[in-house]
């Protein structure tokens, strides 16, 4: 009797259908904001140094994403050509993330060390001249000066969104985004120290300018290295 009061208005029936969708919702969302364990902790990730961030920066700003993934799923074909397929926490320090969804191009999760520097260097100013077929463009652009007016207000904005950036971090990222790709310089092994596994290096074959190439290769050359999957247990992290 009273069910077909309900069913006679038309907007009470919207409203009391809202009710009940948001308490769902709200059932199945809610706890994901409250649970420790959304995303498990694995072994070697860190927050990008401030070479890597930049790198990060030009990465999106270039649009790379649009045609190439960074997530490997967790299917046989994905695991033997790219390598274990990604873990959450792999993504966890990048805002915003770009697990992409359009593989013109391959994935790029574990493109680090897969190639040489040179490589990339030569690759990106002119993908033909390495893989003729290649439908990528160039970015010979990338050749300029980084410019970076203020790296520690980077960092910042990061912890802003939840990256562990610690003030000692901070306070020397401009330093560490000099000497990272530039081993001659004071400072070098202090990069490794906050940053472990960081490769300090020139990246771009010009040790004299800090560039936005030496920014995007050293970023690429860190994809999917920090992590070690041959002591890393994929059922340890669900007991
Ligand atoms: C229009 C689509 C497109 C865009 C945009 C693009 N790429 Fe590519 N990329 C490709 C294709 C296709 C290939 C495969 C052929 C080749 O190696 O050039 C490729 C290959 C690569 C490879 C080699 C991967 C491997 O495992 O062999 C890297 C590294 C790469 N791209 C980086 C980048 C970066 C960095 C950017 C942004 C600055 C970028 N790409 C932008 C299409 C694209």
């Amino acid at each position: 009797m009273n069910h077909s009061i309900i069913e006679k208005n038309g907007t009470l029936l919207l409203v009391l259908s809202l009710i009940v969708v948001s308490i769902g919702g709200i059932v199945e969302i809610a706890p994901t904001f409250y649970l420790e364990n959304t995303i498990e902790k694995v072994k070697g990730m860190r927050p990008y140094s401030p070479l890597e961030l930049m790198g990060a920066n030009i990465y999106k700003r270039e649009g790379c994403n649009l045609c190439h993934s960074q997530m490997i799923r967790p299917f046989r074909d994905e695991v033997e050509r790219y390598g274990h397929y990604s873990l959450a926490a792999e993504s966890m320090y990048d805002h915003p993330f770009v697990w992409g969804s359009k593989r013109t191009g391959p994935d790029l999760a574990r493109v680090g060390g897969r190639y040489s520097d040179e490589w990339h260097r030569e690759h990106l100013k002119d993908p033909q001249s390495v893989v003729p077929s290649s439908v990528m463009p160039g970015y010979k652009h990338l050749m300029r000066p980084l410019s970076v007016p203020n790296i520690a207000s980077h960092l910042k904005a990061n912890v802003v969104v939840g990256v562990p950036y610690t003030d000692e971090q901070i306070e020397k990222s401009a330093e560490d985004l000099v000497a990272q790709a530039n081993p001659d310089a004071d400072g070098a092994e202090d990069v490794l120290a906050r940053y472990p596994k960081a490769q300090v290096r020139d990246f771009d074959g010009d040790p004299k300018t800090l560039t936005e190439m030496d920014a995007l290769i050293a970023y690429l050359q860190m994809l999917g290295t920090l992590v070690d999957f041959s002591t890393y247990d994929a059922k340890a992290n669900f007991r």
